[in-house]
């Protein structure tokens, strides 16, 4: 064969490979709404970046006449490029070849490439559209599943993996996105369940549509499963970019710092009167969390889950920073069951990823109720309080008003290792709110008392003067610093940069405990 000759070879394949399952079948995936798997890499990548492996991979299985149904690539696209300048691997399924389901054969390729990532210390990104497991290859299929999950927790904590939602994700397979540490849905064309309605409806008789069940509207507000939902595919890779921008490429690596023209001693006035003086009335965390970060940009993740803790990712003077924030516009910032889960994870993350945090603090206690006690708020509300109390990174908590009970010693107290302790001016830091206290305390007072709501406020008022400041913790040495709220800025960029070089780790371990 001339040189020529096998030039065109690889021309010839790469064009067969590149085809997908063919024009048909591409353009009803068009018609859906949904790129392709190479247009989702292109997007994804910076231009001209993308190295792909395994492109003339092929399926060996023979059973059901596979032997004369052969897809150069077998259905998946893998491979490494740039993403924001840093290289990441990929992976994205097909539908336009079986389904995009799962073989042995591109198994094998997907595990290729997170073996790499993992020896290189390189994001993992994962873009799913497939029917499952395919059914062809029965075990074999099964097996490839199990292989790439172990990969999955192997690589956890090590080099972030993220996953995109695009299109079908059913049964078991929903595992692995479901292991990886961020998962972004489109709405509208993705799904994702254990089983599907047709199942639900033989053995529960509910009717649930595709949609109601496992769409990106319902993980990304019922389950909590999903962290973030894309308008569309574009949209979703837009998130996963943004997402890759704010952490580090592994767990030896410090985030990007990303310079900002925005001044480090800005001074903010409005923050002076953000918090309002009634106690009982809210205000969105988010004002303030916005008002001091570079750029007032705040990147929030499971915006709409457990909107009563709010969490993500901001910079301040460059850095990379994790919020965690209690909301007092939703349940009052009290802690519950999802919250406290919802913060916990986002908490390890951050530590794992050397991501200082940065805590705001307003919390009127964990949330009362025998739907939370039943459902467990004991141990999930201990999740949170095992991650903040665990995590190495650096950690600033600013009590903006209420610090409460319980979820005072949480919510980043000094007393379970936080560096740097700060309070506005209005902090109330004590063992329950006025009203709870003086009921207990001042029982028989007030039931004697011949003007009961009377004596009421006015023990509220002696126990407000003498525990709901910031004076008396700060006088113990649990507060470093009583702070003019218009300078949170300043506060939070000197303090990460104090703690840029922070040592501090937990005792030798195989691994701790966590009440899952
Ligand atoms: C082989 C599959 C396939 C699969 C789809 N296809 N799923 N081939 N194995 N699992 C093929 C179809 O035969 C079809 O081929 C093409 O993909 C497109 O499928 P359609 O059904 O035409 O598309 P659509 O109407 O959009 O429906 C998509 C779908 C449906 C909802 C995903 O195909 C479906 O229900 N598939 C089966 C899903 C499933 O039960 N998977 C196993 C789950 S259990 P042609 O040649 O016509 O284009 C599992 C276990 C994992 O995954 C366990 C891990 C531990």
């Amino acid at each position: 064969m001339s040189i020529e000759d096998k030039l065109k070879k690889i021309d010839d394949n790469n064009k067969l490979a590149e085809l997908g399952g063919g024009e048909a079948r591409i353009k009803k995936h068009h018609d859906g709404n949904k790129l392709t798997a190479r247009e989702r890499i292109d997007y994804l990548l910076d231009p001209g970046t993308f190295v792909e492996m395994d492109k003339f991979m092929i399926s060996e299985n023979t059973k059901f006449g596979m032997d004369k149904n052969r897809f150069l690539g077998d259905g998946f696209v893998t491979g490494y490029g740039n993403m924001n300048g840093r290289k990441v691997f990929v992976f994205a399924q097909d539908f336009t070849v079986f389904g995009g389901s799962l073989s042995g054969a591109n198994a094998r390729k997907i595990v290729k490439v997170m073996d790499m990532a993992l020896k290189t210390g390189k994001p993992m990104i994962g873009l799913n559209d497939s029917g499952g497991a395919r059914i062809q290859e029965g075990v074999e299929s099964l097996a490839g599943y199990a292989d790439i999950f172990l990969r999955n927790v192997m690589t956890s904590g090590v080099i972030p993996q993220i996953s995109a939602i695009m299109g079908p994700s059913a049964g078991g397979a929903v595992y692995s996105p479901a292991i990886t540490d961020f998962i972004v849905m489109t709405k509208k064309t993705s799904y994702m369940f254990i089983t599907g309605p047709e199942v639900i409806k033989t053995v529960t008789n509910e009717e649930v549509t595709k949609e109601e069940l496992g769409g990106a509207d319902t993980h990304n507000t019922t389950s909590g499963v999903a962290h973030f939902a894309g308008e569309n595919d574009e949209d979703t890779l837009e998130i996963i970019k943004e997402l890759h921008s704010f952490v580090p490429s592994n767990n030896m690596e410090d985030p990007p710092f990303v310079p900002t023209e925005d001044p480090v001693d800005r001074v903010d006035k409005e923050l002076n009167t953000m918090v309002p003086d009634n106690p009982n009335q809210g205000y969105d965390i988010r004002d303030i969390i916005k008002t001091v970060a570079d750029d007032n940009y705040f990147f929030e993740v499971m915006e709409h889950y457990a909107q009563n803790i709010v969490i993500g990712f901001a910079r301040f003077g460059g850095r990379s920073v994790g919020i965690v924030a209690n909301q007092p516009s939703h349940l009052a910032g009290a802690l519950d069951i999802n919250g406290s889960v919802k913060g916990a994870r986002f908490v390890r993350f951050c530590d794992a990823f050397n991501i200082p945090l940065i805590i705001f603090e307003d919390v009127p206690g964990f949330l009362p109720g025998t739907s939370q006690e039943y459902g467990g708020i004991i141990r999930h509300g201990a999740k949170l309080l095992y991650a903040f109390a665990e995590a190495t990174v650096p950690k600033i908590t600013v009590i903006t008003r209420k610090a409460y009970g319980g979820a005072y010693c949480v919510m980043g107290s000094k007393h379970i290792r936080t560096d740097i302790n700060l309070a506005f001016p209005g902090a109330e830091i004590a063992v329950m709110g006025p009203r709870g206290a003086v009921g207990i305390l001042n029982k028989k007072e007030i039931a004697e008392s011949d003007n009961p709501e009377q004596t009421t406020l006015e023990k509220e008022a002696e126990y407000r003067d003498m525990f709901a400041n910031p004076y008396v913790a700060a006088g113990k040495g649990y507060i470093d610093e009583v702070i003019y709220p218009e300078n949170l800025r300043k506060k939070l960029i000197v303090g990460l940069d104090l703690l840029k070089d922070k040592r501090d780790e937990n005792p030798p371990k195989k691994h701790g405990n966590i009440p899952l």
